[in-house]
């Protein structure tokens, strides 16, 4: 096992690797519009969602968010985003699927920053928060959504359980991530024994690897432009360029990345 699975796999190490890395990235990557962090979506026929065309450049990230966040009717509901990062998939979903009100929750405090400023749009807030211990009362919404993020999580249960407790009974967590093989047994375990039940869950490697090998050319492009040299490899793996460990990994099915619908009972 690399030396660096081995620190990830460790919780208190994990925590402060993913406390340090994203507020690095988000300083490191102003002044450019990055307002996704995750490795996007792409369906054979293309998806062909219609776009206004300032969103054109994220289209493969928004993808992800679109099949993530449609999934449930969020028209006029209270929706939490936990680990919105730089707050696209937040403009995107309240622009399109117009919910009542929509908060994006971070751990990232510079992240929070940049959302505040670059996203000023009626009834979306952000705030500053851990994903496993939510500053919210019991009930409060009708929706959690949460994109390719629980990965980072040191208790990964815990996360269900506050996920299950801010919802309203009949209330929808909409979400996607990945785990390599040996993490695969945990995560189904941890889904199965949350208090929600599972209403839809699908695999969908294939259409994420067609999202990484579209954003690899700007990825590769920001990496050399914003990260030292050494961390050009880090930064190839952590992005997901076409060759790197996590390309690979999708591509031959060492990781499985899936989405699911889960649902409050007692509606
Ligand atoms: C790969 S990024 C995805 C961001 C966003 N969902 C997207 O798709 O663009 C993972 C995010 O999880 C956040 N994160 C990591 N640990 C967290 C925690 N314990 N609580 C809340 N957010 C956390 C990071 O700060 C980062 O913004």
């Amino acid at each position: 096992m690399p030396l660096i699975d081995h620190l990830l796999a460790n919780v208190t190490v994990r925590k402060a690797i993913w406390k340090l890395w994203y507020p690095f990235l988000t300083r490191r990557l102003r002044g450019e519009e990055v307002l996704f962090l995750n490795y996007a979506y792409e369906e054979e026929p293309p998806l062909g969602l219609p776009l206004a065309p300032a969103d054109e450049p994220n289209r493969a990230c928004i993808q992800l968010y679109h099949h993530v966040a449609t999934q449930a009717d969020l028209t006029g509901r209270d929706v939490l985003e936990v680990s919105c990062g730089h707050g696209g998939g937040a403009s995107y979903v309240v622009r399109t699927l117009r919910p009542r009100s929509y908060t994006g929750l971070d751990l990232n405090p510079t992240g929070v920053r940049f959302c505040r400023q670059r996203h000023r749009i009626e009834g979306l807030s952000f705030v500053q928060g851990d994903a496993q211990s939510l500053p919210f009362a019991d009930g409060s919404f009708d929706a959690v959504l949460n994109v390719e993020a629980s990965h980072c999580y040191p208790v990964f249960p815990r996360f269900l359980a506050e996920a299950a407790r801010v919802l309203r009974p009949g209330g929808h967590l909409l979400y996607a991530d990945f785990r390599f093989t040996t993490g695969i047994p945990a995560w189904e375990q941890a889904v199965a024994a949350a208090p929600l039940t599972t209403v839809r869950r699908r695999v969908i490697n294939a259409e994420v690897l067609r999202g990484l090998e579209k954003n690899s050319e700007r990825s590769m492009e920001l990496i050399v432009k914003h990260l030292p040299k050494f961390m050009h490899g880090l930064g190839r793996d952590f992005a997901g360029i076409d060759g790197s460990r996590i390309h690979t990994a999708v591509r031959d099915g060492a990781l499985s990345y899936r989405s699911y619908c889960l649902q409050k009972p007692g509606a």
